[in-house]
């Protein structure tokens, strides 16, 4: 469906060409003055230079053209030359009609879909989740589900960090702990045990443990980064260990994950991109691209009109050794192989920027992917707590992923039971979903690539530009809608009528704007814009709410149309929050 700024412009654009201007004059946008008019043109200002014609002429001119039309109310030329617009009820209200017909309320899908892969997640094994990891996970996932929406054929990887020395450090660990184990056993040939021998736990204790111990005693680290070597070189008894730490971490991560409501189409993680190494070295040094500089093999990836220095891309340390841009080109190599992606999109903090930069140069000049393959870093900022510093917990530690979470549907608890209004066990399962929305919503309502303070207060207030407030916006309008059917009324087959009063032309109009909203959030992955929009169309529909007798409408006509104004309303912001990645409660 066409979006209703289009249509509006499209009768601009005849009105233009009936008083003999060009139609490229004739875009129409929303107005900067509602107190004045709801749409507006500014084209015979531009158009007054090529015509050299005085603007407020040509903008009478075309207002005369309008007279008749079936789309503006309102069309009036005002000093110096602006068109001013206002839309004629029954036209907003046929717009509505079509929308709500339409199964994606009028979003039109890509005409040509594109196969589009999201790294995001990025959890390191082994190693708690910590807030860092939850901008990648939330916007991620928000931006998976947009370009879901618009008909592309999209898979989420969350592309673990299982290739690492902390492996080594947590192998080493074991060793000083349980030195009996078979798998450090260098003449076992049986079968290694299924179970793992430790719980997560213990290995989220060992991890920093191990970590810790490592930084002050040399014998140990070495032994840790050898053991990292032994592993990533085929060590039956490590690799056996390495798969137990998988098993239980990974286990873990999709329970956490899961409540987080993220969801990945492929758990696949560095170690799964080792195996496209040796090929891809071998083709880079084959077809000249790669050179050694002090015993490293690197690839140049500067150009000429760098202003900021970019290193080199380091394919092998002098010792050997794979790296981070090794793993994220071969990373692309796997993925070139095995899905062939139009765009990947990168979901990582936004100071990992200069990796990618080297990255992406490098797999573009020696062919890893094709010419036109769409490599794109979405970096986003960090998120400080309220001192402005990088958030941490009270103690000052890294905060937990989980801790946070339950900090927040602690204090969403205490506000449901505050109200009274429902049960206990249905407080807590309702807290658990408002908390949610109010952690993502608080995320994804900045821009991704900007800091933000994380303000648990803020962030679960009924009131405000937050998650609960959309919620409950939601749960209002459900509750009006249930009532009606109770009363006999049913909310399927129902047209909206034209406008009788201001605030409901409000809301028809900022209803009006969802396909167009969509468009653009999808062409600049902005997910932010979601948020700025569902906080409009709440704040419109509460002002409608408060001014207008709904259930008790006496004419029926004129109540079925508000209901179905409502159920409309709801179900833009209900798609609107599963793009933003959560849900709303029946009551709260
Ligand atoms: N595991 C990394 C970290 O915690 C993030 C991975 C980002 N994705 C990538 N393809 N490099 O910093």
């Amino acid at each position: 469906m066409k979006t209703l700024a289009d249509l509006i412009t499209k009768e601009m654009e005849q009105a233009f060409q009936a008083a003999e201007y060009d139609a490229k004059f004739a875009k129409v946008t929303v107005s900067n003055r509602p107190d004045l008019c709801e749409y507006q043109c500014n084209g015979a200002m531009a158009a007054a230079k090529t015509y050299r014609k005085a603007p407020f002429m040509i903008a009478n001119e075309v207002v005369e053209k309008l007279q008749d039309s079936d789309c503006f109310d309102m069309a009036e030329a005002v000093n110096p030359g602006f068109i001013n617009l206002k839309i004629k009820p029954s036209f907003v209200a046929g717009f509505l009609n079509d929308m709500a017909e339409d199964a994606a309320l009028g979003v039109e899908k890509e005409s040509e879909p594109k196969t589009i892969l999201i790294d995001y997640g990025g959890p390191n094994v082994a190693k708690p989740l910590h807030v860092g990891h939850l901008r990648s996970a939330i916007i991620g996932e928000s931006v998976k589900r947009i370009m879901r929406f618009k008909g592309n054929n999209v898979t989420g990887d969350i592309h673990l960090g299982d290739w690492g020395y902390q492996m080594g450090l947590i192998i080493t660990e074991l060793e000083k702990r349980q030195p009996d184990l078979p798998y450090f056993d260098e003449s076992f040939e049986g079968e290694y045990p299924e179970a793992a021998p430790f719980t997560i736990g213990e290995l989220e204790e060992i991890y920093p443990t191990a970590s810790a111990y490592a930084k002050e005693n040399e014998e140990y680290r070495e032994k840790a980064l050898h053991a990292t070597f032994l592993l990533q070189n085929g060590h039956k008894g490590y690799r056996a260990i390495w798969r137990h730490i998988m098993d239980v971490s990974v286990t873990d991560l999709k329970k956490n994950y899961k409540n987080l409501n993220v969801e990945f189409d492929l758990w696949k993680g560095e170690a799964d991109a080792q195996k496209y190494i040796p090929g891809m070295v071998e083709a880079l040094k084959e077809k000249g691209y790669a050179h050694y500089d002090e015993g490293a093999l690197v690839v140049d990836v500067a150009e000429e009109s760098d202003k900021k220095e970019v290193p080199p891309c380091m394919i092998l340390k002098s010792d050997g050794a794979a790296l981070y841009d090794t793993t994220d080109l071969a990373t692309l190599v796997e993925r070139e192989e095995l899905y062939q992606p139009d765009e990947v999109i990168y979901v990582v903090d936004k100071r990992q920027e200069l990796h990618f930069v080297q990255v992406f140069r490098c797999a573009k000049k020696c062919g890893i992917v094709r010419p036109e393959t769409d490599l794109e870093f979405l970096g986003f900022g960090t998120m400080n707590g309220k001192d402005g510093k990088p958030f941490k917990t009270r103690e000052g530690g890294v905060m937990r992923l989980e801790n946070l979470i339950r900090e927040i549907d602690d204090e969403m608890y205490k506000k449901i039971m505050d109200n009274r209004t429902v049960e206990e066990e249905e407080a807590r399962d309702t807290a658990k979903t408002v908390g949610l929305a109010a952690i993502k919503y608080g995320d994804l309502s900045n821009q991704a690539s900007k800091d933000y303070v994380f303000d648990v207060e803020r962030f679960t207030s009924f009131e405000g530009n937050t998650g609960p407030y959309i919620l409950y916006t939601i749960v209002r309008i459900k509750s009006i809608l249930n009532k009606y059917q109770q009363e006999g009324g049913s909310v399927e087959g129902l047209r909206l009528c034209e406008a009788t009063n201001e605030f409901e032309k409000a809301l028809m109009l900022e209803t009006a704007k969802f396909n167009e909203m969509i468009d653009i959030v999808y062409t600049e992955i902005a997910p932010h814009k979601i948020c700025a929009y569902i906080y409009d169309v709440a704040n419109i529909f509460n002002k409608f709410y408060h001014g207008t007798k709904i259930l008790t409408e006496e004419d029926e006509a004129k109540k079925g149309g508000y209901i179905a104004l409502l159920k409309l309303t709801k179900e833009v912001l209900e798609i609107c929050i599963d793009l933003l990645g959560f849900e709303a409660p029946e009551r709260m």
